[in-house]
């Protein structure tokens, strides 16, 4: 068992140690030497893509998470419009459909039974389907009219940590991908998002050389009952994800919050020592993210940061700041969430709990 976890105590530690080759996998061939995306396998056509209205993503949980950055990243690429659904609600809010709507699946397993319907209710509207999943042969890869693969590898952990990253990836390349045919950015932004993405598998395995930092900081939050999230723009969706990797195996109960929002309601919440993680990384929001932490802190919030490395501000505002390698505005997902993976890993093994089969949750949901 140990020889099959490749020497890490749990499935769920070797998967987030398998990040850098899975970024890499799944960008390889991808890219050309310049700054182009060639995305072969998919079969939309230029004018395909030129006649898209409209995009639809739709996917389950983690997926859901990614589908959330991709929204954010396609709509600034390609300026077309995109809805993002979670897949058990998409078939019953009668969606606007057409045929020139491309949706999106998002899924590692490619066999979620409430994705797959709502993929089948798009194609019974007549509009195309492109897949993103990690698994050759599903049931979503093969219903599907265009896959791209995210190139993961197995994922056994029931917490996705790979498959999000690498799902991250596979979106920032179609969005470069249509943006690209569609001539809605320009070839020296595509160019600075392309070098962004070929640093990140080095700027993972260096966040993963030293994790005592998180150590300490889980250690410190396996005692509490409740937690936030929050973060603006790209670091909300991100403080989603964090949110529910926390729950899911450390069974902490925790929210995460568009951090102007916590103003509007949940503010109430906020006790002397309650822990807040705010994500920091989208700069050109840090004032603001930076006042919304003060709200905290004058509640007697505890605010632990996560922010790109040489981010000053934060530190004087924070009590404790994770940082992350400086990129590109629209990566940092593909690098903040990894040392809130490692958190809500590391609190988990501080309770106790069973990492890699936390109770109640399957790896892949086949009932609707
Ligand atoms: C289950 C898993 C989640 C996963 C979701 C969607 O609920 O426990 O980790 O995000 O299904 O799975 P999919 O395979 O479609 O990405």
């Amino acid at each position: 068992i140990m020889a099959e976890k490749g020497g890490y105590e749990h499935f769920m530690l070797k998967e987030i140690h398998e990040q850098p080759r899975a970024y890499r996998d799944t960008m390889l061939s991808r890219i050309g030497e310049g700054s182009e995306t060639t995305l072969s396998e998919i079969q939309l056509t230029p004018e395909r893509i030129k006649s898209i209205g409209s995009i639809h993503m739709v996917a389950c949980g983690t997926a859901y998470h990614a589908a959330l950055v991709g929204k954010a990243v396609i709509e600034r690429l390609t300026r077309i419009p995109v809805e993002v659904d979670v897949a058990s609600e998409y078939r019953y809010r009668q969606p606007v459909i057409k045929e020139n709507t491309l949706v999106i699946a998002v899924s590692q397993s490619g066999e979620t039974a409430d994705t797959l319907a709502a993929m089948r209710e798009a194609k019974l509207n007549g509009a195309q389907v492109l897949a993103i999943t990690n698994v050759v042969g599903s049931s979503v890869a093969r219903e599907a009219d265009h896959v791209l693969f995210t190139w993961a590898g197995p994922e056994i952990a029931v917490a996705s940590t790979k498959a999000y990253t690498s799902q991250l990836i596979a979106i920032y390349l179609l969005a470069l991908h249509l943006s690209q045919t569609l001539n809605t950015t320009d070839a020296l932004a595509r160019a600075e998002l392309i070098q962004g993405l070929k640093k990140l598998p080095e700027q993972v395995e260096s966040m993963l050389e030293d994790t005592r930092q998180v150590q300490r900081i889980a250690q410190e939050l396996s005692g509490v009952s409740d937690l936030f999230f929050i973060g603006r723009g790209l670091d909300q969706m991100v403080a989603l994800e964090a949110s529910l990797k926390l729950k899911e195996i450390s069974y902490i109960h925790s929210e995460a919050y568009a951090a102007g929002e916590l103003k509007h309601g949940s503010l109430a919440l906020i006790e002397d020592g309650t822990p807040v993680i705010a994500l920091a990384t989208q700069e050109h929001l840090l004032e603001k993210t930076i006042s919304n932490v003060k709200e905290v802190k004058a509640r007697g919030g505890h605010v632990i940061a996560v922010a790109l490395s040489g981010n000053m501000p934060i530190a004087g505002t924070a009590d404790d700041v994770l940082y992350v390698p400086r990129t590109h505005a629209l990566l940092t997902p593909a690098l903040s969430v990894v040392p809130l993976q490692l958190l809500a890993y590391y609190t988990a093994l501080a309770k106790g709990n069973d990492v890699d089969k936390p109770r109640n949750l399957a790896k892949s949901v086949t009932v609707e």
